[in-house]
Formats: structure tokens, C-alpha cells, sequence
């Protein structure tokens, strides 16, 4: 048995003795003691851990195990890891009250869930550091003195060329660097074009959608019409006198499946016959697996679709950079609500992804984080094959996450056990318009990007065990 003393740098008194007995081995007797230590208010937050190396020496165990430990204990929550200040015990990692009892909902309610499946964020893990690195020194040995100063409102001219190239080529996008404004994400699109007075409402939307941006939307006076959902996609044939229509026609958000051909064009045809407009969300247009991407609705008429897209998917949400691919009459309108000066998208960031785009990395990294994020859903399918083949799986052809189909009355429960046992996950019942008459069913939406690679195989098996028998 191995045993040492970890000497914090917080305070008097949270010296800790840690242990290293018990099943599984050495790396997994660490994460429990820390664990245990950080449950039971031994290791108060803020904490810092000693630097591998001299816990290594510490315990007399290799350097990996102490890393791998802390890797895991990061991705769980319990611990921060940060360049510069070493690996702490999270702020938010609570001691248990009333004593060291392990209680079942321990885990949820300190560091964070102990498996996030919610939707919404690619693996923060995949994050091609590397690469990025690489164009945006690029991008600022290159940068004329002018990019230093104010910036374009409409975005600099090298990404708005770079993703005309790129958007026709992958997406099927008809436009020109003059018709794409720079902005910093499909929210913020929404706040330029309604806040901005360039769209009014009523705006019909997909029964089930974000409520994020229904709420936006919202904020900003636009009454939102729910539109129910079939097997098809969004009931464009039930189109009224709304002013516009946003959809998601790759990959309807969340219920997964593409807007079916005949409603694309059909869409098209109401917003020509109102002169009123489409607002294609091509959120996760990238991330198709069983055949070619979707192409954009946009490249049917440029002149009734604006397309929004952002890199929050393909690359990271805390980039905070997207692009509006604009009909000519609406160019000026966005500008006027953007102001004089670029006061969102940093202009660096803007020219390092031009660069990233240019020279092919971004392709790159699209095309192994497709074949990543299909083998997780090829494991998610898999796993519920073989554990629960009672539940269907739908929306799986494309995107970032997956809809589990739960029987009737089964979703609020369900919902609750995974909270209880540290599974982030959201319910469909999330995502309904209030006001739709209209229901998908019962369901779990599971975003299989979320995890890191090496936390994805325990949250499956979690997932698994949580789901209600048939
Ligand atoms: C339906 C939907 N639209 C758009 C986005 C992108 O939003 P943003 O570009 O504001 O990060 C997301 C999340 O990534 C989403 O889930």
C-alpha cells in the first residue's frame, strides 16, 4: 500500500493523506482517494495539487498514472487544470455536508456532471490547438498595420473571400465576398437582423428548436409562430402571412432528421410568392456521415435565403465567430446594425481563420472530426443494440447528436435519474415551442461530441443503465 501526504498551498490544515489501496489498480485507487478526499472537504476548492512528478515520487507510481488521474478527475469536475497554476480542486466542487458518507447525488452537485451528453458543443478536447496556432501566427506576421486599427463592420475581406470559396465548395453556396457579413454567431446574427430592424415578425419557427434563441427572438419583439414537425421535416405547407421562416433544413435541432427535398423547394416558392424570406440555420451542415452533406437551401435562390452558419460546431464555441450570407437588399440593413466599427468578431481571429480556411486546415480537421463523431454514434447505436435494443435511435445521419426515443410518460423520469446519477442530458420536451400543439414524443436528445474520447465509453455505459426497461 502506498501512501503519502499531499501538502496544500491553500490554508492550514488540508494536508492530506492519500491511500492507495483497493480494486483496480493504482490509477484508479488515486482517483478514488482524491475523490474521496475532495467529497469529504479534505481538499477544499481552490487547492493545488502537487505537479505530478513529486506526487509520482510521493507514491512510488509512474508519472502517467498521477497524470491520467488528474486528466480523469478534470473531465469529471472535480479538479481545473490551467496552464500557468497547476491543477486545483474545483470552485464548485462542494464538500458533501454531514460527514464522508458518499451519497448517491454527490457527483451531481459538486464539480459539474460526471458525463455531459447535453447537445450543443463539439469535443472541446479535439480542438485542433496546433493548427490554430499555426495560421494565426501566420495570419499576424502577415497583417498589414491597418488590421491593428478599427475594424470593418461587413468583416475583413480575406474570410469573407475564403468562406465564398469554401461555402460553394461544401455547402452548395451561391454568394460573393460583398453579400457576407462577419459576425459572431448564429445568436448574434439573430440580434443584427431583429434587434437591428432589418427583419420583422411574425417569424413562423420549427415546433421544437432552441429555446435560446425562441427566446431571443423574444427580446428582440418578434412573435414566433410554431410550425410542427413530420418525418419530412418542418410543415412548410402550413405557411401563412408569417414575415419569415427560420429552419435548421440540414438537420432539424433536435429532432434530427433533413428537410425533405420537395419542402425545400417548396419553401422557396412561399417566400418568392409572400416576398418574404428564409433563414436557413446551417448549424452542423458539415457533419454528415452516411453520404454527402445536405447542400445548402440557399443555393436555391440567393436572393429569398439568408444562410447563417458559425465554426461553434466545426471548431469551438468560444470562438465566437460566424458569417451571414445575405441577399443583396438586406446587406446595407446589417451593416447600419452592426455601426461604423467590427464590435464583436475580433479582426486576428477573423484573419487566422481565413488562414485556417485557405490552407486547408479546416478541412482537415472536419474531416477527422466527421469520422470521430461517427464512430461515437456508431458506439451509441451499438451500445443501445446491445443494452436497451428496446429504445429506437433517430436522427443519426448527421450532426452532433442523437434522439433516443423513450416510451410514452418515461421522458420526465428518465430525465431526473440521469441528473441523479451525474448524466447531463436533455429531454425533447426541452426544446417545444410553448405554444405548439404539436408533441415529437417522448425522447432523450444525447450529444455524443460532447465527452472526450476518453470519457465517452463510461458515459455510454451510464446512458445505458439509466434508460427505462421496455
Ligand atoms: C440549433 C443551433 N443553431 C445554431 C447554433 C450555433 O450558435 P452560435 O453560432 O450562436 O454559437 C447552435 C449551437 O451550436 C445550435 O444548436
Amino acid at each position: 500500500m502506498a501512501e503519502t501526504w499531499v501538502n496544500s498551498a491553500r490554508g492550514i490544515g488540508a494536508d492530506l493523506h492519500v491511500e492507495l489501496d483497493g480494486p483496480g489498480g493504482r490509477r484508479a485507487a488515486l482517483i478514488r482517494a482524491l475523490r474521496d478526499a475532495v467529497r469529504s472537504g479534505r481538499l477544499v476548492p481552490g487547492t493545488r495539487l502537487p505537479p505530478y512528478r513529486s506526487l509520482a515520487a510521493d507514491l512510488g507510481v509512474a508519472r502517467n498514472t498521477v497524470a491520467d488521474a488528474y486528466a480523469e478527475l478534470v473531465a469529471e469536475g472535480w479538479l481545473t487544470a490551467r496552464q500557468g497554476s497547476g491543477t486545483r480542486v474545483a470552485e464548485r466542487a462542494e464538500p458533501l455536508k454531514g460527514g464522508t458518507r458518499v451519497a448517491r447525488k454527490a457527483p451531481t452537485r459538486a464539480g459539474g456532471p460526471r458525463h455531459d451528453l447535453r447537445q450543443g458543443t463539439p469535443d472541446a478536447s479535439a480542438f485542433p490547438r496546433a493548427a490554430w496556432l499555426a495560421s494565426y501566427r501566420r495570419a499576424l506576421q502577415q497583417a498589414p498595420n491597418e488590421v491593428f486599427g478599427p475594424g470593418d463592420p461587413a468583416g475583413r475581406v480575406e474570410l469573407r473571400e475564403a468562406l465564398t470559396e469554401y461555402l460553394a465548395r461544401a455547402r452548395g453556396v451561391r454568394t460573393a465576398p460583398g453579400r457576407i457579413v462577419i459576425c459572431s454567431g448564429f445568436a448574434h446574427a439573430l440580434r443584427l437582423l431583429f434587434g437591428g430592424g432589418v427583419l420583422r415578425g411574425p417569424l413562423a419557427i420549427e415546433a421544437y428548436g432552441l429555446a435560446f434563441h425562441r427566446e431571443l427572438l423574444t427580446s428582440t419583439g418578434v412573435r414566433t409562430v410554431p410550425l410542427p414537425l413530420d418525418e419530412d421535416g418542418a410543415r412548410v405547407d402550413l405557411l401563412a402571412r408569417e414575415r419569415g421562416v427560420l429552419l435548421t433544413p440540414a438537420h432539424q435541432f433536435p429532432t434530427g432528421g433533413p428537410l425533405h427535398a420537395t419542402r425545400r423547394a417548396a419553401v422557396v416558392d412561399w417566400a418568392r410568392a409572400r416576398g418574404t424570406v428564409v433563414l436557413e440555420d446551417d448549424y452542423d451542415g458539415e457533419f454528415r456521415y452516411d453520404r454527402r452533406p445536405v447542400g445548402a437551401v440557399q443555393g436555391l435562390d440567393p436572393e429569398r435565403v439568408i444562410l447563417v452558419g458559425s465554426v461553434s460546431k466545426s471548431l469551438s464555441p468560444a470562438l465566437r465567430l460566424g458569417w451571414m450570407v445575405l441577399p443583396q437588399r438586406y446587406v446595407d440593413g446589417v451593416l447600419a446594425a452592426k455601426g461604423e466599427r467590427e464590435a464583436w468578431a475580433s479582426v486576428l481571429d477573423q484573419l487566422g481563420l481565413a488562414d485556417f480556411i485557405t490552407t486547408g486546415s479546416y478541412d482537415r480537421h472536419v474531416r477527422r472530426m466527421r469520422q470521430r463523431y461517427r464512430a461515437r454514434r456508431d458506439r451509441l447505436v451499438a451500445a443501445l443494440a446491445e443494452h436497451a435494443p428496446h429504445i429506437e435511435v433517430t436522427g443519426v445521419a448527421a450532426g452532433l447528436h442523437a434522439v433516443l426515443r423513450l416510451p410514452p410518460g418515461t421522458e420526465r423520469s428518465t430525465v431526473k435519474a440521469a441528473a441523479w446519477q451525474g448524466v447531463a442530458l436533455d429531454g425533447l420536451d426541452a426544446f417545444r415551442h410553448p405554444r405548439t400543439a404539436t408533441s415529437a414524443g417522448d425522447g432523450l436528445v444525447v450529444g455524443y461530441a460532447t465527452p472526450s474520447e476518453h470519457a465517452y465509453g463510461a458515459a455510454l455505459d451510464a446512458l445505458c443503465g439509466l434508460l427505462p426497461p421496455p
